[in-house]
């Protein structure tokens, strides 16, 4: 069955000014129009801050599920199981981001883990 995602790119000053977050987000963007979804869907947005500026950009890629309280979600979009927080983010990361997470249902483990 085909599943809805979101995509947080954050644009702080930090990441989005100093480490590029918005080529992050162009990436993803030119990576969701050419890559196979298996039928998922993706909303792609900017976000403000993740509070996480020093491992930036950072990237969360979470489920979304029908009856999520949309309030919340806005106020602590990392909050949740299916929310994955990806940190130090590449533009050349954003293929393998969309193919494993988004089309094939596999978070990338490795990177909510840099440092
Ligand atoms: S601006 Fe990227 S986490 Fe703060």
């Amino acid at each position: 069955m085909p599943k809805k995602y979101q995509i947080l790119v954050c644009k702080g000053p930090e990441c989005g000014d100093k480490r590029h977050a918005g080529d992050v987000h162009a990436a993803i963007a030119v990576e969701l129009k050419s890559c196979p979804l298996n039928g998922n869907e993706v909303v792609l947005e900017r976000y403000s801050c993740f509070g996480k500026c020093q491992k930036g950009p950072n990237v969360l890629v979470r489920e979304m599920k029908p009856n999520e309280n949309l309030r919340m979600i806005l106020l602590m979009p990392t909050a949740g199981a299916g929310a994955y927080l990806y940190h130090l983010v590449k533009p050349e990361e954003a293929r393998q981001i969309v193919l494993e997470h988004i089309a094939n249902g596999r978070p990338l483990l490795e990177l909510t883990r840099r440092k």
